[in-house]
């Protein structure tokens, strides 16, 4: 009975620790990101794609995939892996957490900030907005 009562203990324990480290995972841009504006208007859009989808190629690929599901090569041992830029996840936030996110890295995903200019920033997340 006392066994039974102490497995029944540990596995709420055990569930509780796995959801919470879970939960800990998820990367969430500041509240203040989503006040970033995306510069470019709808009618440069697609030109800013174009050349968010070259930068993409040479920067973004090897970690991310081709297509962008998180399954490049260089992602793959990688914890936590490249995200899916794919998934609803990731496509429900606004330009501003994407861009913030792409600006500020974290863990093995790089802090694009000062490698990238600011346009070239916006121009890969409108890309990134292609691929939903
Ligand atoms: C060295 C591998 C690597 C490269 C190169 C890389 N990323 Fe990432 N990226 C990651 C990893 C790993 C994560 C997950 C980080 C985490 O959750 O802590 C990530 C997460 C992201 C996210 C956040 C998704 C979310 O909402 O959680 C975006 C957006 C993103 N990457 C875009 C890009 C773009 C755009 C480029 C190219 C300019 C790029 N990444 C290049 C590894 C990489």
């Amino acid at each position: 009975m006392q066994k039974k009562l102490l497995y029944i203990f540990g596995l709420t324990v055990l569930v509780g620790f796995m959801s919470f480290t879970l939960q800990e995972d998820r990367w969430k841009a500041p509240e203040g990101a989503k006040a970033l504006k995306n510069p470019i208007s709808s009618a440069d859009k697609a030109e800013s794609a174009k050349r968010g989808a070259k930068i993409f190629k040479t920067r973004c690929m090897i970690c991310h995939g081709t297509a962008g599901k998180g399954d490049g090569i260089g992602g793959k041992a990688l914890t936590p892996k490249p995200q899916n830029l794919t998934s609803s996840m990731v496509q429900a936030q606004v330009d501003g957490e994407l861009f913030w996110k792409v600006t500020n890295g974290r863990n093995d995903m790089i802090k694009w900030g000062p490698i990238l200019t600011e346009d070239q920033r916006w121009d890969v997340v409108n890309y990134v907005r292609t691929l939903k």
